[in-house]
């Protein structure tokens, strides 16, 4: 893993759209769910109450080869992003966290660590198949403890206001139909000070090496979700998503149209990923 280039963020905003029209990057704005609307999944465009129904299906349909894939698809720097995510996210002992889309649970399992016996995480995800198996893996390594789980929509989350020290999200933010929606509710559960942090797939900042990352994302990887987890949709659903999703800029931009302070993100792999980051005043 390449050293990451820290940036102050530089937002590109989307522009102000009309309520019910789609936004320009195919984003949903979140007073757009008016019915007719329209968003985007991977490259289709669907009803927006439809999205949320699709991502469920290839989450439910992944989930029990999720984390050997994830291992195959990216031979392991998975596993680098997300320490590094979490060994820079200023966690300290004793406090309480969230993961949102924490799927299988990696993310928790490092948070688990970094708050130790004093300390709480909440697993949390919309989808009860990805977070059974993250139970499951929890348990088996003997992170129980101070680890709870909730099955929730991080469009609407079941927390108070201002119960968190910090709130994580990691390759689940593409996923979420109504973005702004989430962004809002991470600042809402948060405590003044805390940070909000957020991994995910971004865009690549050379050109030769898109060139390479397109050829495998969408001749290579749909093959390999064939062979090892019979789902080749699903994962050309992973590339055409990725392609989707807001870059760096947009991002930051949105984190601060949700309210949040001191917004930066730095890039990992090229921009391949990019962790951005804000605070609650
Ligand atoms: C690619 S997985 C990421 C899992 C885990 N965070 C990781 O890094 O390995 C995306 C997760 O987002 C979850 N997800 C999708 N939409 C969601 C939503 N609206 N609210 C909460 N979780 C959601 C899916 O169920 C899935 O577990």
């Amino acid at each position: 893993m390449e050293p990451a280039n820290k940036k102050k963020a530089t937002a590109k905003r989307p522009a102000k759209k009309s309520p019910g029209a789609p936004a320009p990057d195919g984003q949903t704005r979140g007073e757009q769910s008016s019915s007719g609307a329209t968003t985007h999944f991977g490259y289709k465009d669907v009803a927006v109450g439809e999205k949320t129904r699709l991502v469920h299906n290839v989450f439910e349909s992944v989930a029990g080869k999720y984390d050997v894939m994830n291992d195959l698809m990216s031979l392991g720097i998975h596993r680098l992003w997300k320490r590094h995510f979490i060994a820079i996210s200023g966690i300290q002992p004793g406090q309480r966290v969230l993961d949102l889309a924490g799927g299988t649970g990696d993310i928790a399992a490092l948070m688990s660590k970094q708050v130790g016996a004093h300390g709480s995480v909440v697993l949390s995800d919309i989808n009860d198949a990805m977070l059974a198996v993250g139970r499951q893996r929890m348990e088996d390594r003997g992170l129980v403890g101070n680890i709870e789980y909730a099955l929730a929509n991080a469009e609407k989350l079941p927390f108070a206001d201002a119960e968190f020290d910090a709130v994580t999200i990691a390759f689940g933010l593409r996923n979420v139909t109504d973005q702004p929606a989430a962004l809002k509710e991470m600042l809402r559960v948060l405590k003044p000070g805390g940070r909000a942090m957020i991994l995910e797939f971004s865009k690549v900042e050379f050109d030769p090496l898109q060139k390479i990352y397109d050829t495998y994302s969408f001749s290579i990887l749909p093959k390999l979700g064939k062979v090892i987890a019979n789902d080749e949709d699903s994962y050309r659903y992973l590339a055409e998503s990725i392609r989707k999703h807001p870059d760096q800029d947009t991002l930051a931009g949105m984190m601060e149209d949700a309210g949040f302070k001191n917004v930066t993100y730095r890039n990992m792999t090229g921009g391949i990923v990019a962790i951005h980051s804000g605070y609650h005043g």
